[in-house]
């Protein structure tokens, strides 16, 4: 069903920092005249160390501000916050509509020859029922190797996508893939696609590599239909450094000349701000 014309306003787009530029990116790609805002909770990132209470505190204060901001469709573009908030969050507000992102087992299911399938995500995706629940349904009968990838979302968030370390913590994460003779991996976080030649590199070129953040941004405008042509626009928001986060996007996305300011939520959680 699409959202009524008259009523809309604007997509709130969010991850715990930069991952879900990724799936932005494709949005405005598909959706060039759409209203746009996009909240990086980069003080409380990565969330893939965190513990689903924690992950569901924070997507609840990110809704609930991107409500209030006029967002009537939601696109939670970090695989980390779908697994544990999504359900609850749709409950929450049953008015809103959600688009999650999650891992294609299916497509996994159908690109693989030889059913040995490999899965990276963040250590908190990899624990969660919500992933297990999604193999059982999608991939009975297949051997999925899923690797919870610690660390390498704060290389990505601190603008390093090359460096030594960086490959070598790629290499150390693909090796369980590469030992299970997978011939198919999924990216489960949206982070991965921004270091896509390391893992590429480490897998080896007889894996194939899927990513969904396409899907996801497709699901997303198909709900939302055409904009007029003179609303389209761009806010950022971060719960951390603005300066650091622009200077991250033009370096690595070449996004120049987007504003980004500071978001401080009065309502605070009482969880542990880490330092920017
Ligand atoms: N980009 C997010 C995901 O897709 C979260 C990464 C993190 O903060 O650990 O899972």
């Amino acid at each position: 069903m699409q959202i009524d014309l008259s009523t809309r306003r604007e997509i709130g787009v969010f991850d715990s920092g930069v991952g879900g530029f990724t799936v932005l990116r494709e949005l405005r790609a598909l959706l060039p005249h759409a209203r746009l805002r996009y909240l990086a909770d980069t003080a409380y990132a990565p969330y893939g160390s965190r513990t689903p209470e924690e992950i569901r505190m924070r997507s609840f204060a990110i809704t609930e501000h991107l409500i209030a901001q006029g967002a009537q469709l939601i696109v939670i573009a970090c695989n980390t916050a779908t697994a544990h908030a999504i359900d609850a969050l749709r409950q929450h507000w049953p008015a809103v509509q959600f688009v999650g992102t999650e891992p294609g087992i299916k497509p996994a299911v159908a690109a693989s020859a030889n059913g040995r399938i490999g899965l990276l995500a963040t250590p908190s995706t990899a624990r969660s029922t919500r992933l297990r629940a999604l193999i059982e349904r999608h991939a009975a009968g297949r051997e999925i190797t899923v690797q919870g990838c610690a660390g390498v979302v704060d290389h990505i968030e601190a603008g390093d996508l090359a460096s030594p370390e960086l490959q070598a913590l790629v290499a150390r994460h693909c090796a369980p893939l590469v030992e299970a003779g997978v011939d198919t991996a999924l990216l489960g976080c949206t982070h991965y696609p921004l270091i896509e030649p390391l893992w590429r590199e480490a897998l080896g070129p007889a894996v194939t590599l899927l990513r969904i953040e396409t899907a996801v941004a497709r699901r997303a405008a198909d709900l939302w239909g055409p904009s007029p042509s003179d609303a389209a626009h761009l806010a950022v928001e971060t719960s951390g450094n603005p300066d650091a986060l622009q200077s991250w996007m033009a370096a690595v996305l070449g996004w120049t000349g987007v504003n980004v300011q500071a978001w401080r939520p009065e309502n605070a959680n009482g969880l542990p701000v880490q330092t920017p």
